[in-house]
Formats: C-alpha cells, structure tokens, sequence
C-alpha cells in the first residue's frame, strides 16, 4: 500500500508517497520564503503553496513511478490556518479525483514517527525543536505525552528573532552556530529552566543587549551554549522519569552539530542510544505525513483543520499500550 502525505502546516508545502514497507519513495518540498527574508505571512504563505501544489503532487507521483497511491494523509494541525486549509483543499480533491479516503495526521507526531521509522528505536523521548517547536515528548499511557516545552518561542524563532537584530540574514540558526564555534568566551546568561519546561524570551533580551558591547561570536557562544544546556538537562530528566534508553533529535534545529554533540555525550553518560534524522527527514516534509497515514489509516472523506491541535490529544491507534 501506498500513501500520499500533503504537508501544508507553515511556509513549508510538501508532498511524500510512502509504501507500508517503510519505503520513501517521493519526497519533495517547497518553502515560502518572504521577501524581505522575514516574518511569515500566513495569506502570502498560502497563495504560494497554491499556486506549488498541483505541480509538485505530479511531481511526486512521477518520482515514484506510480499514478495513484492507495492512500491520502494531511496534516492537519497544529499550524497556520490559512496554510492548513491549503493542504485541506488539495486532499480533498485528490480524495474526489481518486476516490480515496484521508488521514488527518498531527505535525508534531510526524516527526517523531518518522524519528522512529528511520532510527529503528521503538521507545524513544524525542526532542523536537524546529522555528516554532520546542517539545521534549515520550510515549506513556497510551499517548505522546509533552513532558517538557517551551513557555513563549520555540529555539529557532530565538535564533532568527536574535539574527535580525544582529544583522544575520535568515534562517539565522546555521550562521549563529558557525559564529558559536568560533568562540570559548562565555558571558552569563539567564539559564531559564522552570520544573520541565524552558523560556527564552529573556535569554533573547539579554544576547540583544549585549550587541556592539561585545563580539559577536562570543555571543553567539553564551547563547547557544545555555539554550542547549536547558534542552538537554529538560530532557535528561524526561528520560530519567520515563526510563526511556533512546533520543531522538529532530526538527530544523537538530541540524546544529552542538546540540548534536551536547545530546550525544548526555546519552552516552546515561548508557542511551542517540539518533538523529537526516536533514531532509528532520525538517517540515511530507513523507513523515505519508508515513503516519499508514500507520494510522483511519481514513474520512471530509477533513477538518486544527490549528492548536495538542500532541497529546491525538489518539494513537497504532502503538500497543505500554
Ligand atoms: P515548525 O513549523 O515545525 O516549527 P519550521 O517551519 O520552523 O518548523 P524547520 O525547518 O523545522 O522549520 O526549522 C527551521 C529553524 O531551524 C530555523 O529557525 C533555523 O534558524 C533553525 N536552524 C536551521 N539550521 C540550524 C543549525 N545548523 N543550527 C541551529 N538552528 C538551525
Ligand atoms: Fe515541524
């Protein structure tokens, strides 16, 4: 069986063909990137995935050498409604066209499924951080649970919100990690860790005020170094309440070779496999969307879209209670 994933949840459209086997067969995406480089607006957001979908969906269907999967998965949530209800208009009409059902499947659960798929763990904690993102999230009692988070902007918003001020075009997270490495002068920053969760609102005030008051690498170096540090003592613990031996690291973030290295050495000490997931899996994609449809498969005619839609909300259907 073959499943077709549309991913439309911010400035990422994607289209994915996965088979049962786990097999990617398609996997492409295009981003909305704004003019000025900045800020995301949802209705230019959606124009762009509208006027991308059709061709990209033929596209997909070609790389993989088929003309119609057996299956449709959306994701439905949670994200920017106005790009949301792009994915939900070209499901549809696939689902007309081809006489399909489809799969409404949550964002945030792709990613970590797709985590699973690829690293072959089978009980993982996962840390998810992405531009928006930033969830430290396990399976327990018949749900992904959310065992930490952030309480105002996930990381990479830190990164790029930090970037612009500091002059770093974005996305600013890559250049801010290069700039990083360059430094071992650290300044005191706020380290803002609150039970499980984390904030970075005032870690982010406090590395603008220090702009043209110091280098900027040195810091690029205090920043990056404390927010890693928080999202690996957050998730050192969910791993120690859970008793979960396996981490996955994913979203746009995990690209950061730091948080890499932070993660794998807290693993090691912990006697913990650690994975990340290549890039092009890591980030928003339509194959991970794909996948969950064929691990969930419970498929309707009509979607719906549900822009705040909590992982732990979602019912899981294909995981045996542990
Ligand atoms: P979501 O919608 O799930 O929140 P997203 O739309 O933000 O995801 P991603 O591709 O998952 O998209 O993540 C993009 C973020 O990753 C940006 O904020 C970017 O600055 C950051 N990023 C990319 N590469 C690196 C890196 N090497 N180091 C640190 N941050 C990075
Ligand atoms: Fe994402």
């Amino acid at each position: 069986m073959i499943c077709l994933g549309i991913e439309s949840t911010a400035h990422t459209f994607g289209v994915g063909l996965v088979d049962d086997a786990g097999k990617i067969l398609a996997n492409i995406k295009k981003m909305y990137i704004p003019p000025t480089g900045w800020g995301i607006e949802p209705a230019k957001a959606k124009e762009h995935h509208l006027m991308i979908a059709d061709e990209l969906i033929q596209t997909a269907l070609a790389q993989a050498d088929i003309t119609k999967p057996d299956l449709i998965a959306v994701s439905s949530g949670p994200g920017l409604p106005p790009c949301l209800l792009v994915g939900k208009q070209k499901a549809e009409e696939l689902s007309k066209k081809w006489k399909l059902p489809i799969v409404e499947v949550n964002h945030c659960i792709a990613h970590l499924e797709i985590g699973k798929l690829i690293s072959k763990f089978e009980d993982p904690v996962m840390l998810y951080v992405s531009g928006g993102n930033t969830q430290v999230i396990a399976f327990e009692n018949g749900k992904y649970r959310v065992f930490g988070e952030t309480e105002d902007i996930g990381i990479g918003n830190l990164f790029d919100t930090f970037g612009r001020k500091a002059g770093i075009d974005f996305p600013a997270g890559p250049k801010i990690g290069e700039l990083a490495a360059k430094s071992k002068n650290y300044i005191q920053m706020p380290y803002s860790v609150k039970g499980m969760d984390v904030s970075f609102s005032g870690l982010l005030t406090k590395a603008e005020s220090l702009l043209d008051k110091y280098r900027l690498e040195d810091i690029c170096y205090s920043l990056t170094e404390t927010c890693f540090a928080m999202l690996v003592e957050i998730t050192e613990r969910a791993m120690a309440h859970c008793q979960k031996k396996e981490l996955i690291l994913t979203g746009g973030v995990a690209a950061s070779k730091r948080l890499q290295e932070m993660c794998r050495i807290m693993c090691e000490e912990r006697s913990a496999k650690f994975s990340t997931i290549p890039m092009e899996l890591a980030g928003d994609n339509a194959a991970m969307i794909a996948w969950v449809g064929l691990l969930d498969r419970k498929g309707k005619k009509h979607v719906d879209i549900y822009p705040a839609w909590r992982t732990d909300e979602v019912e899981i259907s294909w995981i045996k209670s542990q």
